[in-house]
């Protein structure tokens, strides 16, 4: 963190394994070699399958981005779906030897706290997730020891709010009250994926029927795979994320099918929540 302001490198999405698009990722590096974020974020799905190959994949992705700190998470892809006994016995097999051994973790860097939730559920909820309230509780205790000015940034790979044009599925079941509980904590955004295209919201949609208020869910398209859906079928893209001093900016970038670098796109921007309550003031916010 420098002058003030944090970078953060939001990916998502990897998709690691046929839908994997190796241009992409070197795409990826680039603009994170010319960015030079403070810390990396990949949301979630970093494989197609869960199988070693992908995860290997994966793995050698992440490690080019180099000594920089990153948060990861695992996605609803990141467990086998049909090899059944794997995913009923030992699902995080792969994931633990590549990805590292907590499902859950926190991390900390100068001026910010991360909590990276683990939203797959391999035995009960395949496809949109869940989230428990033991996880709730290690997201509560870890940002009330953070260091009072800290930004709390959550990782969690599933959505809390349904794309417009209905692609993406059903969101996170109890999207609300999870919104609820992280409003409380302070959380200042939450990163995810999932919906393989850019989904920008805020928590008051789900929590006090003002769309203007409460922490931006900020959810990235497939970074690196041939899935992209929506308005971004057949693109890439991913977050640059400021957080200055008085605002939070979330620069998108895209890349187009046969395109050699990502290329920016129209920001977000938030006004930064003060002293961790819901008060907002002036914002711009855009749909996609
Ligand atoms: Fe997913």
């Amino acid at each position: 963190m420098s002058s003030g302001v944090l970078t953060v490198f939001h990916t998502s999405d990897f998709q690691c394994g046929s839908p994997f698009r190796p241009h992409a990722a070197d795409a990826m590096i680039r603009l994170a070699d010319e960015i030079r974020p403070d810390v990396i974020v990949s949301s979630g799905d970093l494989t197609q399958r869960a199988k070693v190959r992908e995860f290997a994949t994966a793995r050698s992705v992440l490690d080019r981005f180099g000594d920089v700190p990153k948060v990861v998470t695992p996605g609803n892809h990141d467990v086998p779906l049909y090899r059944v006994w794997e995913r009923l016995t030992d699902p995080y097999r792969n994931w633990r030897r590549f990805a590292g051994p907590d499902l859950n973790s926190a991390a900390e860097v100068p001026g910010a706290t991360f909590v990276a939730l683990n939203s797959s559920a391999p035995h009960r909820a395949l496809v949109n997730g869940r989230i428990g309230d033991e996880q709730v509780a290690f997201a509560r205790r870890t940002f009330a020891a953070a260091a009072p000015g800290d930004l709390r940034i959550l990782v969690i790979h599933h959505h809390f709010i349904a794309v417009p044009d209905g692609k993406g599925g059903r969101p996170l079941p109890g999207a609300s009250r999870l919104a609820r509980e992280f409003e409380s904590m302070g959380v200042d955004a939450v990163l995810g994926g999932h919906v393989h295209q850019i989904h920008v919201r805020r928590s008051g949609v789900l929590t006090s029927a003002d769309a203007s208020t409460g922490v931006p869910l900020v959810a990235s398209g497939t970074t690196t795979s041939r899935r992209g859906r929506g308005v971004e079928a057949h693109r890439n893209s991913l977050h640059v994320i400021r957080f200055e001093q008085d605002v939070m900016r979330v620069t998108p970038y895209l890349l187009d099918a046969g395109a050699q670098d990502f290329e920016k796109a129209e920001e977000f921007r938030f006004a930064r929540r003060k002293g961790h309550d819901a008060g907002d003031s002036s914002r711009r916010e855009r749909a996609s």
